[in-house]
């Protein structure tokens, strides 16, 4: 066979096999956590304890804003991009891999792409258009353009350009291309997608990792890669994180299809909202309860709007409360654990115990999101940083309220992006 009908035969093959996953349902890819052997952050010699504490840091890094409020916390709003999960795809024919980092705080995909203006070093080779006979540039007149807000066209017609920043300092700017991108499913097999709509970055900026080649956004917005990939599977997903200490020998994993809709006892949903930039993934926090004590976000029985209160972010670590209902429930905390308080070692928290292992005496802590009742596992709220410190990983901010990673763990939660739903189900994300 001569070899240009073969490599088209294994394109057909390549689409063929996307239908055939897509019409089974469903595939998983592996959500990479940043600190875990297969990541190319993993630095052997880490203890884990070091490992947790640079993600304490980190969270506080990623959500430590500009400004503080009255009170001197710190006020969350996410300015940076280092999230805790990578995502590895492929682009372009034939296929580059690129190791990207993998938040659901943003919506664009995209790639570092020669010829650069300024591109920061990275280790992997760059990915460059015109080396893949399927990537197209997106003209400005097309829908693909408008799929992205920041998208900046000198003149009808021309090359569509986006333009997305990550706080003050990270930004990347670039031109909206069209191409194949890959996924590689836990089952082996590899699913692509034809034409999909993504970045190719000449002009980056800021303290990127040479690590990494890039960003894939799992926001809300049209052209992240859920709604992208949502758009042929139905537009949901879900994702089950693997508790941190297991992080090296289980796979916390990304679902597409129908896997990804929950199904069995003990699931509970509450509504998901969009906020207008269809940036981040909001939901209602009404309350937590402490022991079955319940203490109430500030608002909520008067007329005061706290309708979509609270962002579901999987790349920061710790769970940011209001500042009015962590005080209310620090004392109930404290109060339940019998154990010696001891410094908090990283300077972000506020409870801290001497305490290795399972923390004894760790409340139980329902969150109250409207409509559904999450019961946490003690290891969702208490996080241990040093070889025998252990802390209460809620912190209060005078700033945007994020349920953190540490509390999602050990739960499959389905985005439900039709219905506007979110639901939890306690799962075993190791099995
Ligand atoms: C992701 O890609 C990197 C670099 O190509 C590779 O070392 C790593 O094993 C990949 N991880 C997974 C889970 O596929
Ligand atoms: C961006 O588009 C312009 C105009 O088509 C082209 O000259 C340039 O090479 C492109 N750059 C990248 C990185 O794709
Ligand atoms: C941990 O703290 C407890 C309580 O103070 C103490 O009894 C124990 O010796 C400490 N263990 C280590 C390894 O430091």
């Amino acid at each position: 066979m001569a070899t240009p009908s073969l490599s088209w035969f294994c394109f057909v093959i390549l689409l063929c096999s996307a239908a055939a996953e897509a019409l089974e349902g469903s595939f998983s890819v592996e959500l990479i956590h940043r600190d875990s052997p297969k990541s190319p952050f993993y630095v052997p010699s880490e203890t884990p304890f070091q490992r947790a504490g640079k993600a304490v840091r980190r969270s506080i890094a990623r959500v430590r804003g500009i400004r503080s409020n009255d009170k001197g916390e710190p006020s969350a709003g996410i300015t940076r991009i280092d999230a805790d999960y990578l995502i590895n795809i492929t682009i372009g024919t034939p296929p580059v891999s690129i190791v990207a980092i993998a938040d659901t705080g943003s919506n664009l995909i995209w790639t570092q792409s020669p010829p650069c203006d300024h591109c920061f070093p990275q280790e992997k080779p760059l990915f460059n258009p015109r080396e893949s006979s399927t990537c197209a540039e997106v003209d400005c007149n097309s829908d693909e353009c408008h799929l992205f807000d920041r998208t900046n066209c000198a003149s009808q017609g021309s090359t569509c350009q986006y333009s997305v920043s990550y706080g003050d300092k990270l930004s990347s700017v670039g031109n909206i291309s069209t191409d194949i991108i890959g996924l590689s499913t836990l089952t082996g097999s590899a699913v692509t997608f034809p034409g999909m709509v993504f970045g190719c970055g000449f002009n980056n900026r800021g303290p990127f990792s040479t690590h990494t080649s890039g960003v894939v956004g799992l926001g809300p917005g049209d052209a992240s890669l859920v709604s992208q990939i949502g758009g042929n599977e139905g537009s949901h997903f879900a994702y089950c994180l693997v508790p941190f200490f297991s992080t090296g020998k289980y796979t916390s994993k990304l679902t597409f299809g129908s896997d990804a809709l929950l199904s069995g006892d003990g699931i509970v949903t509450t509504p998901l909202i969009i906020d207008s930039d269809t940036l981040y993934y909001h939901m209602t926090l009404e309350g937590i309860s402490i022991n079955g004590k319940k203490f109430e976000v500030s608002g909520s029985s008067e007329d005061d709007d706290i309708t979509g209160n609270m962002i579901i972010d999987s790349g920061t670590t710790l769970t940011w409360l209001p500042s009015d209902l962590y005080r209310q429930i620090e004392p109930e905390v404290s109060a339940a654990i019998d154990l010696p308080r001891a410094k908090d070692p990283i300077e972000g928290y506020n409870l801290c115990y001497e305490s290795s292992g399972v923390l004894k005496g760790a409340p139980s802590i329902t969150i109250h999101f409207t409509g559904a009742d999450v019961v946490l596992n003690w290891y969702n709220a208490f996080f241990q940083v040093k070889e025998n410190i252990t802390c209460f990983s809620f912190v209060p901010t005078g700033g945007q309220p994020m349920y953190g990673n540490l509390a999602q763990m050990d739960f499959m939660i389905s985005y439900d992006l039709d219905l506007f739903t979110l639901s939890f189900k306690p799962y075993d994300c190791a099995n």
